[in-house]
């Protein structure tokens, strides 16, 4: 063989090599960027979000036709407090960050909603801390009733 075929064999394979190794990169780091895609969380608390419709006929909400009954959505306890009335609170404790979910750590004892990691109570119509250690009450959001349809205002 030649030198200058030698040459050319070298930098063919020069040139095969150095394409595998770039395709390799861009495959790479596509998918790291499409790993890394920033998601923006929102938290349900931020004004915009779209109102939440809960109708109590269904299954997954009728809990909450009669009074005493509450469960969490997005990021909200609904509570039923009365035929005509039913409050929806933030259901991130203002203590250190606990869910008040009723059904998991959250709890219902008459009018207070109690978190389950370290005891503050809060008033289930206000939100207002009722006991420590929290120190601030959770948002509260307007509820509207119209038949069998609560709908929570998260405007
Ligand atoms: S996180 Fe709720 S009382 Fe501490």
């Amino acid at each position: 063989m030649k030198n200058s075929e030698l040459f050319d064999s070298a930098r063919r394979e020069f040139i095969v090599k150095g394409l595998g190794v770039a395709g390799g990169l861009v495959l790479a780091s596509s998918t790291f960027f499409s790993a890394c895609e920033f998601t923006e969380f929102k938290s349900p608390s931020e004004p915009g979000e779209t109102n939440l419709v809960l109708d109590t006929t269904t299954e997954q909400y009728n809990v909450l036709a009669a009074p005493g009954g509450a469960v969490a959505v997005a990021g909200v306890v609904v509570i039923r407090l009365s035929p005509d009335r039913a409050s929806a609170l933030s259901r991130i404790c203002t203590h250190q960050g606990c869910d008040l979910d009723p059904n998991d750590n959250g709890s219902i004892v008459g009018d207070r909603l109690r978190c389950g990691c370290h005891g503050s109570e809060f008033n289930t119509g206000n939100g207002d801390v009722l006991k420590g250690p929290a120190q601030v009450g959770l948002r509260s959001y307007p509820v509207e009733i119209r038949g069998n349809v609560l709908t929570v205002i998260m405007e």
